[in-house]
């Protein structure tokens, strides 16, 4: 979900409605928006996407300078008017808006039913609104400071009250909030896209604070009342880079900034042609050497990631490395020792189940490594080492920018220690270094034939079921091609192992079914034929992906993609171009919301 809050001379209603356009990527079910219009709160909340609230609100706008605005994704009750935030107490004194999940809100809500209070939604969020007019003491900040001793859970709120017009109360617990800081006006807000607009100076509360905020000032507290010095972050993103500019999807655009986005990520990272990141990772030499184990821990797209990962680290530094979904992680009691190194991998650096492995892995004695995309993130404030991600804000629900750039992160720090360790040779690290500066320009390469995935996406458009398949990193490379396809066209497919198919999925392979096989690891290339064959002659259609100046493939395939020829592990990030590609071109085929598919949100701070 999102939240914006804004208090100053301007109308709020606006500004809220600009914030929440901003947000709409974190949660788009529902919208509404509280404004105090100098003697009451004016509420107004719309199930659907952000325009429905605006139609509602253009028929009557809600006049005000201080507001709160919310754009929801639902958790505790379905998408609905009612359940849309922001929430009121009965006799609408407070307007809440609320990130996150209150854990023992059912046993609050069964004490305030006890004490008359009715509910109008089935939210979590409304027990705070009564919860809060319950222990109202005349004051909205020893209020709010009460109420969430009461609170299990996680959240991001924002709380206005009628009897203060000139206040605006913000707390947060494990769920992202931001205060901006502008001239004699103030903002809230989960994400600095929402007030880029109005400006750049940030300070960013971590667990257990709140801030106060009027239109000249802004106090930082910890919820128990001590009062916080925090230095003021200024952003350097440029607003437009949030923007489309000029594609017709978000997804479109980030796929073609992938080759910056992979420039960046190098950046100032290779120093003499070789890869050095001690500028960043504080782990001295002889710590990165007593490292005797891996973990990478991540959610999604960043998971696929963490597969790649595997390989990379065992290839190149001769370290056993394990990948789990991070939601797994914590509850199969991992084997995490001090010389672990636990390498968390996300994109928002928010997502709930992957900051629940973190601690855990913190708590049991491992160093972390955090790679994630966002300054100021849960991830980068709290892994013990941050190497970040330099995609820029990825807006697309579907990853594309964000995963690539994990990619080359892992790279990075594969290439590291292997520099370290002594596993790799100089003239080899600086070979594969030199061909780490030639991705962005392959990548570049890869996009530019669009035209034969597009065609492809038409032959597959009409098909219910399809499959991908891939030996080795192709494996990986291939789960998260179907992942795209899965989420934005809503076609059901499978990404399998080649070799395994015929230990049971063969036998779901009929005529005309659309495969997928990616074909890029040199030294599994006839095994990958074979199985290519095999389902060739169970009547499939088979797209094949190979590198440039390959004869072999063409000749047992229906269709083939060619992408240009890089080092064997450095393949991926070339490969999933054409993936990409094919679930984005397959989703408008469709005739669906690309960015913003049905049942999914961009960063899932609920565990
Ligand atoms: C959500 C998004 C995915 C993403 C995953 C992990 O499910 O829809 O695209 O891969 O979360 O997100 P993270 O921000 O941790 O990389």
């Amino acid at each position: 979900c999102g939240i914006v809050g804004y208090i100053g001379p301007k109308a709020a209603q606006n500004i809220l409605l600009e914030g929440l356009r901003k947000l709409e990527y974190r949660g788009y079910d529902s919208a509404g928006l509280a404004v105090h219009n100098g003697e009451k709160l004016d509420v107004e909340k719309k199930e659907g996407p952000l325009a429905s609230l605006e139609e509602a609100l253009g028929s009557h706008p809600l006049p005000g300078q201080l507001g709160i605005g919310h754009t929801r994704w639902a958790t505790h009750g379905k998408p609905s008017d009612e359940n849309s935030h922001p929430h009121v107490d009965a006799k609408q004194q407070f307007a809440v808006v609320h990130n996150g999940i209150i854990e023992n809100y059912l046993e609050l809500k069964e004490e305030l039913a006890a004490k008359g209070y009715t509910f109008s939604s089935e939210t979590d969020t409304e027990v705070i609104a009564h919860l809060l007019a319950d222990l109202y003491d005349g004051d909205l900040v020893s209020t709010v400071r009460n109420a969430v001793k009461r609170m299990e859970g996680a959240y991001a709120l924002g709380v206005i009250h009628v009897q203060e017009p000139d206040k605006m109360v913000a707390v947060r617990l494990a769920s992202p909030l931001i205060v901006g800081v502008g001239e004699g006006e103030n903002f809230i807000a989960s994400d600095i896209p929402a007030i880029l607009d109005h400006t750049r100076n940030v300070y960013v509360l971590e667990d257990g604070e709140m801030a106060v905020i009027t239109r000249d000032g802004v106090e930082l507290f910890t919820t128990d009342g001590e009062p916080v010095q925090r230095e003021m972050l200024h952003v350097k993103w440029d607003a437009v880079t949030a923007e489309k500019g000029g594609y017709e999807h978000f997804m479109l655009k980030e796929i073609h900034e992938q080759p910056k986005a992979i420039r960046d990520t190098l950046a100032g990272r290779i120093k003499e042609g070789i890869v050095d990141l001690s500028q960043e990772i504080s782990l001295t030499a002889e710590e990165l050497n007593g490292i005797d184990r891996i973990h990478f821990v991540a959610c999604g797209t960043a998971y696929h990631a963490g597969l790649i990962g595997k390989a990379v680290v065992e290839r190149l530094a001769r370290i056993p490395v394990e990948v789990d979904v991070a939601s797994e992680y914590r509850y199969r009691n991992p084997i995490i020792t001090p010389s672990t190194l636990v390498v968390v991998v996300s994109q928002s650096g928010e997502t709930a189940d992957t900051l629940a492995a973190l601690r855990e892995a913190q708590k049991a004695g491992a160093k972390v490594l955090g790679i994630t995309n966002v300054v100021g993130s849960s991830v980068a404030r709290e892994a013990d080492e941050v190497l970040m991600t330099w995609a820029g804000p990825e807006i697309a629900v579907a990853s594309t920018k964000a995963y690539t750039s994990q990619l080359i992160a892992i790279y990075l720090f594969g290439l590291y220690l292997a520099r370290i360790r002594g596993t790799r040779s100089e003239a080899q690290l600086k070979e594969a270094t030199e061909e780490l500066l030639r991705l962005p320009e392959k990548v570049d390469n890869a996009l530019s034939d669009a035209d034969t995935i597009k065609q492809f996406a038409e032959q597959i458009k009409n098909h219910d079921n399809l499959f991908f398949i891939g030996r080795g990193l192709d494996h990986a490379v291939v789960m998260e091609g179907s992942l795209k396809l899965k989420e934005i066209s809503y076609i059901h497919s499978e990404a399998y192992a080649a070799g395994e198919l015929k230990h049971g999925t063969l036998a779901l392979i009929e005529e005309g079914i659309p495969v997928i096989a990616l074909a890029t690891q040199q030294d599994i290339f006839d095994k990958m034929v074979s199985n290519i064959i095999e389902v060739k002659a169970r009547g499939a259609h088979v797209l094949g992906l190979a590198q440039d100046g390959d004869t072999e493939l063409t000749k047992s395939v229906d269709e083939v993609f060619t992408i240009p020829q890089t080092l064997p592990l450095f393949t991926p990030v070339v490969a999933v171009i054409p993936l990409q590609l094919l679930a984005y071109y397959t989703s408008v085929a469709r005739g669906l919301n690309v960015d913003k598919p049905r049942n999914l949100a961009k960063s899932v701070t609920v565990e």
